[in-house]
């Protein structure tokens, strides 16, 4: 039997900067542009955990919904959820928050929270155009 992909969809607001402190200002303005606004901007990111496995035949899940959501809630949007990523987490004190690191930060976070006999993709949409995958 293949495995299945079961995907929980969840939302954060969050502000950043984008900025590189061994540059110049006028070569981050020029790399990063509005995102290098130096009093923070903020983005709605939609966050999507995909958890890959096999069914458990006694539950048919491969991981319970209600599980997976708590699991997101208590280490992603209770940390990230209305924050300053650069100024309120420990994650981004050092670590540029774009949309490629956020994704990995989250991954990484999950990823010990999850048995390891299932599979983990998060997809972040930054905009409605623009989003990462980890790992790809
Ligand atoms: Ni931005």
């Amino acid at each position: 039997m293949h495995k299945t992909a079961i995907i929980r969809c969840e939302h954060f607001n969050a502000a950043h900067r984008l900025h590189n402190a061994h540059w110049s200002d006028a070569k981050n303005k020029e790399v990063f542009g509005k995102c290098n606004n130096p009093n923070y901007h903020g983005h709605n990111y939609d966050l999507e955990v995909k958890v890959i496995g096999h069914c458990d035949p006694a539950t048919g899940y491969v991981i319970d919904t209600k599980i997976l959501s708590t699991l997101i809630k208590k280490n992603i949007l209770d940390r990230f959820d209305h924050k300053n990523l650069n100024l309120d987490t420990e994650e981004f004190r050092e670590l540029n928050p774009t949309a490629e690191n956020i994704a990995r930060v989250i991954y990484d976070i999950l990823r010990k929270e999850l048995d390891q006999a299932l599979d983990l993709k998060i997809k972040l949409y930054e905009t409605a155009r623009n989003y990462v995958e980890y790992p790809y």
